[in-house]
């Protein structure tokens, strides 16, 4: 019986590693600039930490879980998210005692059971990025800016950056109830989902995607003209940052994020050449998590990025190379040459070369016909004569010229050539 992988899964082969690579070293380089350092999270925690942080009435909790128990009768999920580990790393780990804001980046694989469709999967990998200890509007501002300056960096157009206010525990209750009363006259109208969210979680009739409920929705009272002064202050101090920095964005009212955590600023980075799901990533800022975890107040700010979708969008064909070719391909002749070109590659590889050989040891037109394949820079060429003379022989593959190089300095001038 042949066995397949679950639905919604996806194998990363050797030739798509390469991209995912250079992205994730192009994230490292631009979120370390900016003071973020990396954390790596368990990829299961207990289903409690996921069910309280993200919230009981969201899809993910509901519907998308997955949840099991282990041999001891622990109640264990595989991590939706990374917000929520990161907050509980921060609490059990005494982050808070430190006296600077904490940035902390991640990367790794996220399991939702949706149902799967183009751009979205079972088992996706996110990268993700939270800043914990200021309540100052410029952490808002600093992160979204650091996240387009990565979509320009990767040669990203056709981005959209929404922005919203969802406001906070003192002015949302009272919107939500505004926002009930006024869903109730269109009841009839609304998609079955719609009305279950309704009673649960009003505020996601906001973002249904269906059309009919998307003309309802922009009828209904918007967000951004209920919150409290506070909140309008934070969210126009982060407008105005974005405007000094020439990040263009919009606003949009229905912008409600799937998880329940958010507060003030909350934001999403669309992209015209996704389909239906088009939202690259998605953010804002949570200034209750930590406490409800029993820690102390800690206003936070994050996101995190679907990497699929980020990568089926880099324009990679007109960005500069980033194959990894061999430096050197060592194409033997002979028995006698066996030994030494074993001891030889590794003698390179040690030296920092990247070395490729022909594990067949054919002729040495099919050696040749390998060393080009692999788009190596060099093909070093050993024989019998050679290992006789100690001289090899170095052909530069891009221009065809063929060059002599000694066995003792053979590591060395490689080196040289190759820097
Ligand atoms: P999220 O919006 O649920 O936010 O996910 C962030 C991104 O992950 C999405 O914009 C999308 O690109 C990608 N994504 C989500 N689900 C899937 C899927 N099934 N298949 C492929 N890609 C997917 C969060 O996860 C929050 N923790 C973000 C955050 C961090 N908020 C504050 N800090």
């Amino acid at each position: 019986m042949r066995i397949q992988a679950i639905r919604g899964v996806k194998d990363i082969m050797p030739d798509e590693i390469e991209k995912w690579r250079w992205v994730e070293n192009k994230a490292n380089q631009v979120f370390t600039r900016y003071g973020f350092k990396e954390i790596r999270l368990p990829i299961f925690e207990k289903t409690k930490l996921f069910s309280r942080g993200i919230g009981e009435t969201t899809d993910i909790v509901e519907k998308e879980m997955y949840t099991f128990e282990d041999r001891g009768g622990e109640k264990v999920t595989l991590r939706p998210e990374g917000t929520a580990s990161v907050v509980r790393a921060f609490i059990e780990h005494k982050m808070y005692t430190k006296q600077t804001v904490q940035k902390y980046y991640y990367l790794g694989p996220m399991f939702r059971y949706e149902r799967p469709q183009a751009g979205r999967f079972r088992q996706f990998y996110q990268i993700g990025v939270e800043a914990m200890g200021s309540h100052n509007p410029s952490i808002d501002a600093e992160v979204m800016i650091m996240l387009m300056e990565f979509f320009t960096v990767l040669g990203l157009n056709q981005i959209e950056l929404q922005i919203n206010s969802l406001g906070c525990n003192k002015c949302r209750p009272e919107y939500r109830e505004t926002l009930k009363k006024s869903i109730t006259n269109h009841l009839a109208d609304l998609c079955e989902n719609c009305n279950k969210r309704y009673q649960k979680n009003p505020l996601r009739v906001l973002d249904c995607k269906v059309e009919r409920d998307i003309e309802i929705a922009s009828g209904l009272p918007k967000i951004t003209d209920h919150i409290c002064n506070e909140c309008k202050c934070h969210f126009e101090k982060v407008q105005t940052l974005l405007h000094e920095t020439q990040i263009p964005y919009n606003i949009n009212p229905s912008l409600v994020r799937g998880l329940d955590y958010y507060t003030h600023t909350a934001f999403e980075v669309t992209s015209r050449d996704l389909g239906a799901q088009n939202a690259i990533s998605g953010g804002g800022r949570y200034n209750t998590l930590v406490e409800e975890f029993e820690g102390p107040p800690t206003p936070c700010f994050g996101f995190a990025l679907g990497l699929e979708r980020l990568i089926s969008l880099v324009p990679f064909d007109k960005l500069e190379s980033i194959e990894t070719n061999p430096d050197v391909f060592v194409v033997s002749l002979g028995e006698e040459a066996k030994l030494k070109v074993f001891s030889l590659v590794h003698q390179l590889r040690s030296g920092g070369i990247s070395v490729e050989r022909d594990y067949n040891e054919g002729s040495i037109k099919s050696q040749m016909r390998k060393a080009n394949r692999s788009a190596s820079s060099f093909a070093l060429i050993i024989g019998e004569n050679e290992i006789k003379s100690g001289t090899y022989q170095l052909k530069n593959m891009k221009d065809g010229k063929q060059s002599n190089i000694t066995a003792e300095s053979c590591v060395e001038e490689i080196k040289a050539l190759i820097n």
